[in-house]
């Protein structure tokens, strides 16, 4: 069973690591499907139906994206409000359409892990930010995995730097 990889960037012609990633899924066309929000939706008017059955096809997605302002780019936050809904998602007996399926965030970071620590200027983990997500994912019973971080892009957007990502998170996808 292929994984779903649901991508939001707002600008994926100026990416460094997101793009890398893209570009190394789709060598793998029978293991990974790419889809991109922003590019099929480059309006930002998500088709909530067409999106509710190309979940339904898949056990396990990852939602990749780059952290923005400690968050998700908008047109994720919509992808959750508007497919993600009553009756589908959770509150009916035909609902819970997510129910049991592997989730998992894969976030590239733009400063360095150090920073995301309690002594540290941020306070919280990344893994902590992201509780927002995490109980979204329970509340829909689907089954929350640990997310895949790739920090201080920033700082280091060297290519080794970025090369350096690329197994670990083709590493990560094979571990869900
Ligand atoms: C609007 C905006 C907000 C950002 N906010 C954060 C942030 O809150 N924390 C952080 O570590 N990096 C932040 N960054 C850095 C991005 O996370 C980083 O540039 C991105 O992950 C690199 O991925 P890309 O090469 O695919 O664009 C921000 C960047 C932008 C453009």
């Amino acid at each position: 069973m292929k994984t779903l990889i649901i991508v939001t960037h707002p600008d994926i012609t100026s990416s460094v690591v997101n793009k890398r990633w893209i570009e190394e899924l789709n060598k793998y066309p029978d293991k990974y499907v790419v889809h991109q929000l922003y590019k099929v939706y480059p309006d930002e008017r998500i088709d909530a139906l067409a999106e509710q059955k190309l979940v339904e096809q898949y056990d396990k997605i990852v939602f990749q994206f780059p952290y923005y302002w400690f968050n998700c780019p908008p047109l994720f936050k919509k992808w959750l409000d508007e497919v993600m809904t009553y009756g589908w998602a959770y509150g009916s007996k035909s609902g819970y359409k997510m129910s049991g399926k592997k989730i998992a965030l894969a976030i590239s970071v733009g400063v360095d892990e150090r920073e995301y620590s309690r002594s540290e200027k941020y306070k919280y983990t990344v893994e902590e930010l992201t509780r927002p997500f995490e109980l979204s994912f329970e509340y829909v019973k689907a089954d929350y995995h640990p997310l895949f971080a790739y920090y201080g892009i920033e700082l280091n957007s060297s290519k080794e730097w970025i090369e350096r990502s690329v197994p670990l998170y083709l590493d990560f996808l094979d571990s869900l």
